[in-house]
């Protein structure tokens, strides 16, 4: 028996959301599951990278595999253990670009592994443990659930989340950078410590940006999409953020530019047009800048993982 399970990307932060906020976006990584037939036969994991995105050479294909300690740890919840186990993921989702790629996949693992053993674990197990192989739960609870997702992990290891309704006329345009930026670099320039005035900022911008997409408040939201416990960090490694931000600052219908999740990727949030009206000097811009991209447009995904 295989099962295969179809996962969106997600961008996670929003700006003052660190480590909490994210939403699904509509492009889809594939995860299949299968027992091998042959016992013995030990654990397979192929990748399948139609559009070479990134070197597949790199990716562990033993027990160190990201979906595979996913899958082993939920075995282990259910007083189980692996064995001989083939995984292919089929890539979509650019890799290690701020787009939820390893949430994504370690979802898919783990949905897929659960519906081989029956569906012993429910959704909130399954988001539990994809936040403890992930380290955080904000791109995962999008990938789950689909839509905007606040997400909040608790001491014992739980996951509270919540979703609410995106406004339909709010996109999502990304920028999807040639080059990659590695996860653990983005949050090694991070401050260990940080003052209580930049905190404060965080917290009330943050709230406030909940409260923009629940009350579908525009003009609200546009104050809201601001940091300062990590973008004014990281901006050094991503080219054109800084860029952007100031020839993005109050045109009309752009609500805000932010870092999609660690970056590399840029995410600038738009009401209905707004982007198409300044796409072509965002370009120009990051041309001069000789920043070679992928621009997206897409409005929010809000299915979340499903079985295929
Ligand atoms: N919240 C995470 C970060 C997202 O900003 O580092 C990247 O996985």
């Amino acid at each position: 028996m295989k099962v295969s399970v179809k996962v969106p990307a997600t961008t996670a932060n929003l700006g003052p959301g660190f480590d909490c906020l994210g939403l699904a976006l509509p492009l889809y990584n594939e995860i299949t599951v299968e027992e091998q037939v042959m016992p013995g036969s030990g654990i397979e994991i192929n990748i399948i990278d139609d559009n070479e995105t990134f070197d597949t050479l790199s990716i562990p294909k033993d027990e160190n595999n990201i979906v595979y300690k996913a899958i082993e740890l939920l075995y282990n919840f259910v007083g189980q253990s692996v064995s001989d186990i083939k995984i292919t993921i089929k890539t979509n989702i650019p890799v290690t670009r701020g787009l939820g790629s390893s949430a994504s996949v370690i979802v898919g693992g783990l949905v897929a592994a659960n519906e081989l053993l029956g569906k012993p674990a429910d959704k909130a197990v399954i988001l539990s443990i994809a936040s403890e192989v992930e380290g955080h739960p904000d791109n995962v609870a999008p990938a789950i659930f689909g839509g905007f997702c606040i997400s909040s992990m608790e001491n014992d290891g739980s996951v509270s989340y919540s979703k609410i309704p995106w406004p339909s006329d709010w996109k999502l345009n990304v920028i999807i950078p040639d080059y990659e930026l590695d996860t653990k670099i983005a949050r090694s320039v991070l401050p260990v410590n940080i003052s209580i005035k930049d905190a404060a900022f965080n917290i009330r911008k943050c709230a406030m940006l909940v409260d923009a997409v629940y009350r579908q408040d525009s003009e609200s939201m546009k104050k809201c999409l601001k940091d300062k416990l990590h973008q004014p960090y990281r901006e050094q490694l991503i080219k054109g953020f800084k860029e952007l931000n100031e020839f993005l600052e109050n045109k009309d219908d752009i609500l805000g530019c932010v870092i999609s999740g660690a970056g590399p990727t840029i995410l600038i949030i738009s009401k209905d047009d707004g982007f198409e009206k300044v796409q072509n000097d965002v370009k120009t811009i990051l041309s001069d800048l000789n920043v070679n991209c992928d621009i997206r447009t897409f409005n929010i995904e809000n299915e979340g993982t499903k079985v295929i």
